[in-house]
């Protein structure tokens, strides 16, 4: 497997006229399944597990979790067990319709993740003691990975996403859910770059999360671009991915990457990025993902989002 990826530049006149260059860090082609940040984020946890004698990683997620399928992959693949708890116990009522329906836990499934479908409020007890030890009585021993992958030693291995050679750049644009990726990120950076999150929820949690894993270099949180809440999307958003595509031939996702780039992109026309500057915005993979939305789309007959990704 790769372990550094490379800057693609993205030309576009206006970013000349405006003074900019914009490149973005191709996370996603580390690996067709482990891709972007959860490849970083499973490194030393899979490490750890395996130091620790777990036979089995134990995980949570929603229905179409990035970190569900790739979980499920790694777990196959460096030879652990894996335990996917999923959000919506309604999901698991007809089980053979839900894999049907949907390409992420049809996937997991295939990986040989066992799948156990729990109810909202159950799941909402994920980090807590007590539903672990519960859990533990029910499967028996496991490694626990955090809904979303986030932990110290996945922000450790998401301080390899910046190389040395990255130094040149500015500004570090990423997408942010729990703010891990970003705090890895944060800890990489040189002293003279700013780093700029772009949450793709609306809730304004992040502070915390981020100064508990990062020494407080130059960062920020530009909270403009969540389109009201996670997954939420708008035609807008779609049409953008689509001609980003069409023009550069690189597949954004619309939950994480779509949203930051679309927010890079009218930051750089608004002005906000000083004359000269030299942005890098991390791609963090998820396309995946791009399979949930495309059967939403397509049940309201709108247009779907175009990829040469193979689900
Ligand atoms: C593709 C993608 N990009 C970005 C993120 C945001 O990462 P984090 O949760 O570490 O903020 C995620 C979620 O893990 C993701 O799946």
């Amino acid at each position: 497997m790769l372990e550094t990826s490379y800057n693609s530049p993205i030309v576009e006149p206006f970013f000349r006229d405006l003074g900019v260059d914009l490149y973005l860090k191709r996370e996603d082609l580390l690996h067709p399944y482990i891709s972007g940040n959860k490849f970083r984020k499973l490194k030393y946890n899979l490490e750890e597990a395996r130091q620790q004698k777990k036979h089995t990683l134990l995980t949570f997620g929603g229905a179409y979790s990035n970190h569900i399928h790739a979980t499920a992959y790694a777990g196959k693949k460096y030879g652990f067990k894996t335990i996917g708890i999923i959000r919506g116990d309604e999901l698991g009522e007809d089980i053979e319709k839900t894999l049907a329906q949907n390409t992420t836990l049809a996937f997991a499934q295939k990986q040989g993740m066992q799948l156990h479908f729990v109810s909202r409020n159950d799941y909402k007890l994920k980090n807590s003691k007590d539903y672990l030890t519960r859990l533990e009585n029910k499967f028996g021993n496991f490694y626990v990975l955090p809904e979303g992958g986030t932990n110290p030693l996945a922000v450790k291995g998401c301080q390899e996403i910046l190389t040395q050679t990255d130094s040149e750049f500015d500004y570090i644009c990423c997408a942010v859910g729990t703010g891990g990726t970003l705090s890895g990120i944060i800890n990489s950076a040189s002293p003279n770059q700013e780093v700029i999150g772009f949450p793709v929820l609306k809730e304004n949690y992040l502070h915390e999360p981020i100064k508990k894993y990062t020494n407080h270099r130059k960062w920020k949180l530009n909270r403009e671009y969540h389109l009201g809440g996670y997954a939420k999307i708008n035609t807008e958003l779609i049409t953008f991915i689509n001609r980003f595509f069409k023009q550069h031939s690189i597949t954004l996702d619309p939950i994480y990457t779509g949203k930051l780039l679309m927010g890079v992109y009218k930051e750089i026309s608004k002005g906000n990025f000083p004359k000269n500057s030299r942005i890098l915005a991390v791609h963090t993979g998820g396309l995946q993902g791009i399979a949930g939305v495309n059967s939403r789309l397509q049940k309201k007959h709108q247009d779907i989002i175009k990829t040469s990704y193979e689900f």
